[in-house]
This record gives C-alpha cells, structure tokens and sequence, in this order.
C-alpha cells in the first residue's frame, strides 16, 4: 500500500542543519519558531488559540526513503534499543512528532515554543495536545536507565575526584536540617536522607538515637565515605545507591523524608513528577518531609549542573496537595571557598 500525502504547511527553525539541535540526555527544546500553514489550511486553525500545547506531525524530509534501522544506540544511551523504543528519525516512515508551546497565531501562521525540527521541515498534521496520563502511571523505559546511569556517572566521578570537604555543598554539620527533623520524628521515626551524599547527618542522626535510619545516594562512593567514616557504626544504617526518582523502595515507608539539595537538580518534569509519586507511595500518613533547595536569591547551578531555585509556595506547588507546607525557613550556606549559598529550607506534612 502506498500513502501520499502533501503538507498542510512548513516549519520555520532556527536551524539550518541537524548538529544544531540539542540532542541526548537532558537535552531541552526551548528554541522559538512559527508553523506557517498555506492559506488553504488557515480555517483549520479555528479557536486552536485556546490550547497551550499542540502536537506537530511533520516529515523528515532530508532522509532518503531506505533510511533507517531497527535496532541502534540513539543519542540519548551507549545501548542499541529498537527504532520504535525511540524517536530516532531514522524509521521506516519518516514522520517526526513535537510537543509545542502555543504562543500566538497570525492569520494562518503560529507562533510555538519547543521546536526541535529543521527550518522548512514539512507539516503533516497538527493537533491539540492533551495528556490524561496521571505522571505517576508514566514510565519511561530505557531512557529513565539511560539518564540514571549518566547521572550517576557525572556524582560518582564528583566524589571520586574531589575531597568531601571541598564540594560546594560541604558542611561539618547539617545543623538546620537536624533541628528541621528532631522538631518533628522521634527516635524511633524511621527516616531517609535522600541525595543524603557523604554528609554527616547520618553521624549525627545515630548521635541522638534514632534507630531506623536509611541514606540514599545515586553515587556508591559518597555512601562509601560515609560508611568508612562511620566504622562498625555504619551497619546500623540502610544504605540505598540509586535514583531517588526510579528507585523500587519495596513497599517501606518513611515518616520523615529528607532533602537537602537534590531536588533542585530535577530541572525535567517528568522526573519532578516522578520524585513527587515516590514520596507519595513511600511518606507515611501524617509524615514529615523536609526540602531544602536554592532559593529565588540563590545560586542557578551546582557541580556543573543547571538547578530550579524555588520558594516555599513554589515547592509547595511542585509537592502538590498530598503535602500541606508547615513552615520554611531561609538559609544561608558558606561553601568551603567562603561563598554564602541561598537556601530555602521547607517542611511539609503528608496529609
Ligand atoms: C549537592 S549534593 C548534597 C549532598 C547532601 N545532601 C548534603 O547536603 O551534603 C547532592 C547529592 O545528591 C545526589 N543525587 C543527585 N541526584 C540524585 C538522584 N536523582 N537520586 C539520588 N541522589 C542524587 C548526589 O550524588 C549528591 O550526593
């Protein structure tokens, strides 16, 4: 069977050629573009105004009509995955598809946000885009793995090659986040430090009593650190190397989550979404969960990486309605090279 179709319009790009768009993990699409639909076409966009997203389908033009393979190792993993696990352009049809931002319409042109295609790429299709996917009901397969294993590469390279107590992040003690804690769970509380890296919450947290403690760190060496540092000491504490945002807890629960400096790092969606569904499943009712993040006033990145700075009402939206904001505090951090940090420092309550 033979399908022939014509464009109802062409893409206008920032780019000319392909090494220009961003590509691999993390990679964001935020350049600025227009749809522009021949004259034709322009009653179809009648009340599109109203939708914030639209799906865009449209053609890879510049490939041949034999490109493509069933199996390879896109952009975004070192590991072949099949063409119709990815978004390769090299697929037997050669149909792209993008979510995009609606900014504006002018006549029978759009102008959208979040264009990954090619200047003058053909328009198939456009549609209104709508997800009734609850984010928790969302997996993301191999590209979840693929972007934990980078990550973890880039924090485990961080605590192989640098000296605890000269990270950004470093303090003696994290006295802000132990007060934040002790004023809420209880010896017996069983609680986590996510992100916890090699701090000496752990040492403190054991200091004082508390019985059920558990460190989670998608870096095995910063756990190692801190597993030497505590000596026979460490076997009383739940060590977990992995991914706060795909890690399986089996079924336990936490009554008191803790955070210091992890969840700014989520700068996609789906893996705020993500972080945000595990504290759901694993924050026991009546709970406590105590973030602390950059603030408005605070630094735009850390060890390299691009961070989200929040304030409590900010967070408290990200958190959404499980979680009822009890109090948020500023606070100021002075890295190892004197430089005062900005945080915002909030404890929420599982509803
Ligand atoms: C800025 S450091 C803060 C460490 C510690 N919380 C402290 O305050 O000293 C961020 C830590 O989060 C860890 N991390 C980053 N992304 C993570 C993720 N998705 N899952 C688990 N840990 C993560 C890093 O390995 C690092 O130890």
């Amino acid at each position: 069977m033979t399908i022939t179709m014509n464009p109802i319009g062409f893409v206008r790009s920032p780019f000319a050629e392909v090494s220009q768009i961003p590509k691999g993990c993390g990679a964001q699409h935020e350049a600025g573009g227009t749809l522009e639909l021949l004259p034709e076409f322009a009653d179809g966009l009648t009340d599109i105004e109203g939708f914030s997203h639209l799906y865009v389908i449209w053609c890879f033009d510049r490939l041949s009509d034999d490109d493509y393979d069933l199996v390879f190792a896109p952009p975004t993993d070192t590991r072949a995955h099949g063409v119709f696990a990815s978004r390769s352009p090299r697929r037997p049809n050669h149909l792209g598809l993008t979510v995009v931002r609606l900014l504006g319409r002018d006549g029978a042109t759009l102008r959208v946000g979040g264009i990954d295609m090619l200047d003058g790429t053909p328009i198939l299709d456009i549609k209104p885009y709508m997800s009734n996917v609850p984010a928790d009901q969302l997996r993301r397969g191999w590209l979840a793995d693929a972007e934990s294993r980078t990550l973890a590469d880039h924090w485990q390279n961080v605590y192989q090659t640098k000296a605890v107590t000269d990270v950004s992040w470093f303090a003696p003690h994290l006295d802000d986040s132990l007060g934040a804690i002790a004023a809420v769970a209880g010896p017996d509380a069983r609680v986590i430090d996510v992100g916890g890296g090699a701090a000496t919450l752990v040492d403190d947290l054991l200091d004082r009593g508390y019985r059920h403690v558990t460190v989670l760190d998608i870096s095995a060496r910063a756990l190692e650190i801190s597993r030497e540092r505590l000596g026979a000491r460490a076997a009383d504490v739940t060590w977990m190397a992995a991914d706060v945002t795909s890690v399986d807890f089996a079924g336990r629960v936490f009554d008191l989550w803790h955070d210091r400096a992890v969840f700014h790092f989520l700068t996609d969606a789906a893996h705020r979404a993500a972080y945000v569904a595990q504290l759901r499943r694993h924050v026991a009712p009546g709970g406590h969960v105590v973030i602390s993040t950059f603030s408005l006033a605070g630094p735009t990145k850390c060890s390299g990486l691009t961070i989200v700075q929040y304030d409590a009402a900010s967070l408290a939206r990200e958190l959404g309605d499980a979680f009822a904001l009890v109090d948020a505090v500023d606070v100021v951090h002075i890295t190892p090279n004197a430089t005062a940090q900005r945080f915002v420092r909030c404890r929420f309550r599982r509803v």
